[in-house]
């Protein structure tokens, strides 16, 4: 819902992205698979890999400090951190989000994780908007950070080709002295009847580990089923934000969509009949990197200077729950 009196502005973006890139051809060295069907099932040609010292909490405080210092602005004028992920440093306690507050030095924030998988940037972005609508926050940091090469099978085809790891921060202010990027309204959905169909099985009560050449949590896909989800989520948010906000399309500068498979973009952009060229894309780089996807994007887009004020901008989420969800952002 929009509120006229108070507002919820994008200060800054940033991002961080290991520096280990693992490219089709080594994961063919690990799996029966190739160069070819991977980018041309996905779009994907590399992705980014954590160090093995590097964890959640870690990317999350490197994408933070490249936002804060963009916004020009101290930790300690945060009073909330939000945190989307679903590979935290730790299961259930900490949270990330508390990890980040305390190496930030944001003495004056509250700190949540929030836990929406691949729909977490955008349902954060909503949370923290609300919180400054009720007057509870004035400052805020929201991260998107993952570390899925922690909980993949390495020896599942089906599943480690597509993702990667990173971060991808925002500070978000009530307070405008300058024209600022305003989060004009969102969409947040959640279709709980599919979830089966994608989780981390083995990583809480319901499911222990049964797999013995896996001792770790890992993603289980149902991938078609899901293919055919985010391209119905993917259409279902954009024509919603656009008829509830009284937009049309040729109005949009670019679709930011989650960052999993190509394929389901260019499905989603037919079927909208838009042009594809309205999507921005770079998963040919990171792969799918979940919560954190959006939030690079967004950094890339605004570090290539293709984010011009005034734009106005979707972002859109789809992914385990099944959530899904977008933003409508006036740049
Ligand atoms: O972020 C969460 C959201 N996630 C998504 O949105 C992912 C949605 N799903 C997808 O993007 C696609 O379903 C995949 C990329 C995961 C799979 O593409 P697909 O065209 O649906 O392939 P498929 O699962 O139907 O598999 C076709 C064939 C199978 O072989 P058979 O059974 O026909 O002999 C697979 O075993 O391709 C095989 N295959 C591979 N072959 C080479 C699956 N993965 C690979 C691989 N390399 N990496």
């Amino acid at each position: 819902m929009e509120n006229s009196r108070v507002k919820a502005y994008i200060k800054s973006i940033g991002a961080y992205v290991p520096s280990r890139k693992v490219s089709n051809d080594d994961l063919a060295k690990l799996v029966d698979t190739s160069d070819e069907w991977i980018y041309s099932h996905t779009g994907i040609h590399n992705r980014h890999i954590a160090a093995d010292n590097e964890a959640a909490s870690d990317l999350a405080y490197n994408a933070s400090v490249s936002a804060l210092d963009a916004a020009g602005m101290s930790p300690k004028e945060l009073d909330l951190i939000l945190v989307a992920t679903m590979t935290p440093d730790y299961f259930g306690m900490p949270s990330t989000a508390a990890l980040v507050q305390d190496r930030l030095g944001a003495i004056n924030a509250a700190a949540m994780d929030i836990l929406a998988a691949c729909t977490g940037f955008i349902y954060c972005l909503e949370t923290a908007k609300a919180f400054m609508e009720s007057g509870s926050a004035r400052n805020a940091l929201v991260i998107g950070t993952e570390v899925l090469s922690r909980v993949i099978d390495w020896k599942d085809r089906n599943t480690c080709v597509l993702f990667g790891d990173g971060a991808g921060a925002a500070v978000l202010t009530d307070n405008a002295d300058s024209p600022l990027s305003n989060i004009r309204h969102s969409i947040l959905r959640c279709e709980g009847s599919g979830a089966g169909h994608l989780k981390l099985t083995g990583s809480g009560n319901r499911t222990p580990v049964d797999d013995a050449k896996v001792d770790h949590p890992y993603v289980y896909m149902d991938g078609q089923k899901v293919y055919k989800f985010a391209v119905k989520a993917l259409c279902e948010t954009v024509e919603k934000l656009l008829s509830d906000n009284k937009e049309h399309i040729d109005d949009i500068a670019y679709i930011v969509p989650h960052q999993a498979n190509i394929r389901i973009i260019k499905a989603a952009a037919k079927r909208m009949k838009v042009p594809f060229e309205k999507f921005y894309t770079n998963m040919h780089e990171f792969a799918n990197t979940s919560a954190a996807s959006i939030p690079i994007a967004l950094n890339e887009m605004n570090k290539k200077q293709l984010l011009k004020r005034g734009d106005m901008i979707l972002t859109i989420g789809f992914g385990g729950g099944l959530t899904y969800g977008g933003n409508l952002i006036h740049w």
